[in-house]
């Protein structure tokens, strides 16, 4: 707040830019580790960007998490019937069914008027499983879906923080302890300096496959607690808008 009092958020805005390069960062007032109304408004700015934006039939890749689940709470009709397609962009990653991707990608489009599809992954998924399910039908045609989807909503997460939420055993944890792992997104670990050092095995997006042309992806993440999180992430993970909260921007800004 001391900040934001000085230089008001536009300020905070393009400083934040500069140190995590990236061309689009919208900052909302507040701390959502301390209020979740803070996320709440995160989900709304999330909205009325993929409003502003979405055109008719295009589809939407989501995410789970706390955070995408309060973009989902303030999600409202199109008025002008987009038809739009919701999709999870991945399949279980040992999320509560609140958290899940399927069930917030369900949300989305309820809310939004929309349609939905989903993708039913075992979670956790052994190699197996994984070979098997890649051949069927009805998930390559998910698949396909969230390939072709114009728009990504994602979160960010603490690495250590998810591995623990995910109950991700004790040997993985070690793992990413020794790796120094710092970030969680999509199921992918980063360290420090962005570069992946665990992936979780299940269906759905891959990092590699993102088309910078065709495809739009919106990162909210804030919380004073994510600032390493989120810094780690923008080493090299690539958004075409972050959307996060005074609390993290502050904290990255001081730390740098
Ligand atoms: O597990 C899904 C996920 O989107 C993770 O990739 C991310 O780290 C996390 O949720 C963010 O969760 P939250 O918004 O609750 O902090």
């Amino acid at each position: 707040a001391f900040m934001h009092d000085i230089m008001g958020m536009d300020v905070l805005e393009k400083q934040l830019k500069e140190i995590l390069q990236l061309d689009n960062i919208m900052i909302v007032p507040g701390n959502s580790d301390e209020h979740d109304w803070v996320k709440q408004e995160m989900g709304k700015a999330c909205v009325s960007f993929l409003k502003k934006h979405l055109l008719p039939n295009q589809t939407v890749a989501v995410t789970g998490g706390t955070t995408m689940a309060a973009v989902a709470d303030m999600m409202t009709p199109f008025k002008d019937k987009r038809d739009c397609l919701f999709v999870p962009a991945r399949g279980g990653l040992g999320e509560k069914e609140e958290g899940q991707a399927n069930t917030i990608a369900a949300k989305m489009a309820r809310q939004a008027e929309g349609r939905y599809r989903l993708l039913y992954v075992p979670d956790p998924l052994s190699e197996i499983s994984y070979r098997t399910m890649m051949k069927e039908p009805a998930v390559i045609e998910v698949l396909k879906l969230i390939q072709g989807s114009s728009f990504i909503l994602h979160g960010i997460g603490d690495a250590i923080t998810m591995a623990q939420r995910r109950k991700t055993s004790s040997d993985i944890i070690q793992k990413l302890r020794e790796e120094k792992a710092v970030s969680e997104a999509f199921g992918y670990y980063f360290n420090g300096e962005g570069n992946i050092v665990h992936k979780v095995r299940t269906i759905g997006l891959h990092m590699d496959d993102w088309n910078e042309n065709s495809q739009t992806v919106i990162t909210v993440a804030g919380g004073r607690s994510k600032e390493k999180a989120i810094t780690s992430y923008f080493k090299q993970g690539k958004s075409n808008l972050l959307i996060t909260d005074e609390a993290a921007a502050e904290a990255i800004l001081r730390d740098e």
